[in-house]
């Protein structure tokens, strides 16, 4: 009794207290999950005052306004969804034990962001009258793609990038080496690793091996193991092919100047034989 009479002296000086049931959320892409929003008002509102709860998402951009998802309005028993969350949304309210829940079902990466309960009642303005959850949609991440930015060339620098295309939270990426017998070894000293780009530096056949990169988030782990085999300059298939080209270019374009030059000096010897 004295307990509710503090909380009540209490939430009247701070004004409305709107609470939402976790910081975070977990929920595996496809699963359901329900938020929990909470309020205390500064005062208990009486059955003809219009009190409206709004559940909305942040937008693609946070700096564009919130999309407003569901809402209550209290004088009517209404509750308003967004059309195309109709079939997958579902609000619930209690506005004497001060409560509401948003249901998402079969949630998506769309849903993979911060979401916020918000409580108004007219004359209750201070205090803090919205709060907002983060909901994590967890997804596994993909088999991550290995690719090589550069020449693998003897002396080059190059870069080894991992991707993982899915994966929620954002995996994080790290990468072994096996030399070209496939045992265990370190990577050279100069060697960085940020953000799944390894960076080799200088390399030489010694850096010739496997590169396994592992990209992992709190539902799993995914692995690529990736072949490198540095070159000789000279060697690069590419290159050579590029030089014969041009050689076989360079005879046509002789060849036709030749046929050309023939051409105008049979007329020429025509012409004279001609004339004598
Ligand atoms: C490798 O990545 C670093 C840092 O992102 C960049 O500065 C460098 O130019 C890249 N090297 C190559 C060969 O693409
Ligand atoms: C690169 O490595 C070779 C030996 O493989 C060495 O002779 C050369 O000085 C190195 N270059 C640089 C820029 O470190
Ligand atoms: C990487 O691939 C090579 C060749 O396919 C294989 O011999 C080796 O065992 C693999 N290593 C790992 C750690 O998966």
């Amino acid at each position: 009794m004295i307990l509710f009479f503090i909380l009540a002296v209490f939430s009247s000086a701070r004004g409305l207290q709107v609470t939402i049931g976790q910081p975070t959320y977990e929920v595996a892409r496809g699963d359901d999950v329900t938020l929990l929003c909470s309020f205390i008002p500064a005062a208990q509102p009486n059955p003809s005052t219009l009190v409206i709860i709004t559940w909305s998402m942040e937008a693609d951009s946070p700096v564009d306004p919130k999309i407003v998802i569901a809402t209550f309005y209290s004088i009517k028993n209404q509750v308003d969804i967004k059309p195309s969350y109709k079939d997958r949304a579902e609000m619930t309210h209690d506005i004497t034990g001060g409560r509401s829940t948003l249901t998402l079902r079969k949630v998506s990466m769309q849903d993979n962001r911060l979401w916020q309960c918000r409580v108004q009642i007219p004359g209750d303005e201070e205090g803090t009258p919205s709060t907002t959850t983060e909901l994590v949609v967890l997804v596994a991440p993909s088999v991550p793609v290995v690719s090589v930015q550069g020449e693998a060339e003897y002396w080059n620098n190059i870069n080894l990038t991992c991707v993982s295309e899915e994966g929620s939270p954002a995996p994080t990426y790290s990468w072994k080496t096996n030399d070209v017998t496939n045992t265990p070894r370190v990577f050279p000293p100069r060697t960085t690793e940020k953000n799944g780009v390894l960076s080799l530096f200088n390399i030489s056949m010694e850096t010739s091996g496997f590169f396994i990169c592992t990209a992992t988030n709190q539902v799993r782990s995914a692995s690529s193991n990736f072949t490198l085999t540095v070159m000789p300059p000279s060697m690069k298939v590419g290159s050579t092919v590029a030089i014969i080209g041009g050689v076989v270019a360079g005879f046509l374009v002789l060849g036709l100047s030749y046929t050309a030059a023939g051409r105008r000096g049979t007329n020429l010897n025509r012409r004279m034989f001609k004339g004598k």
